[in-house]
């Protein structure tokens, strides 16, 4: 293990002494507890792990950590919580659109960093942003309400 690897998670300073190459969805959840990203295919295929790295998508699973040094990760913990959900959450808890539930942390990920470039997307534009989040029980429709939900 080389130096130790300084970051910010959701608004707090990390210092953490990790092997440069490891993954950065196995850091977040294993190092420091958060469990949002989720780990789905492991090969940035399917968004499951969704995080934002300087206000961007990423793919933490195939990120390592060493590439986030000095830089700001936001996870879905750092939008909201139960009590005071994030627009985005809260507008996916009203369109129902959980069916099993595992790829919507990475979907609302997404859908937050379409929104805060582009408040009102087209629907076309929110189908290319949300086309690398995989959903495997179908319920893209309720979802794409749910984006149009929070847009609003
Ligand atoms: Fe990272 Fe599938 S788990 S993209």
């Amino acid at each position: 293990e080389g130096d130790p690897i300084e970051f910010t998670v959701n608004g707090r300073p990390h210092r953490l002494r990790v092997p440069a190459d490891a993954p950065l969805l196995g850091v977040l959840r294993n190092d420091l507890g958060l469990n949002g990203p989720k780990y789905g295919c492991g090969l940035g295929q399917c968004g499951a792990c969704t995080v934002l790295l300087d206000g961007k998508v990423a793919r933490a699973c195939v990120i390592p950590v060493g590439a986030v040094a000095g830089r700001r990760v936001v996870t879905l913990e750092g939008l909201g919580s139960r009590d005071a959900m994030h627009p985005v959450q809260k507008a996916f808890v009203d369109a129902q659109a959980a069916q099993c539930g595992y790829c919507l942390n990475g979907m609302i990920m997404s859908t937050v960093a379409l929104l805060s470039r582009q408040p009102r997307p087209t629907e076309a534009q929110v189908r290319d942003a949300l086309s690398h989040n995989l959903c495997r029980c179908g319920t893209h429709l309720e979802i794409l309400e749910a984006v149009r939900l929070a847009a609003e």
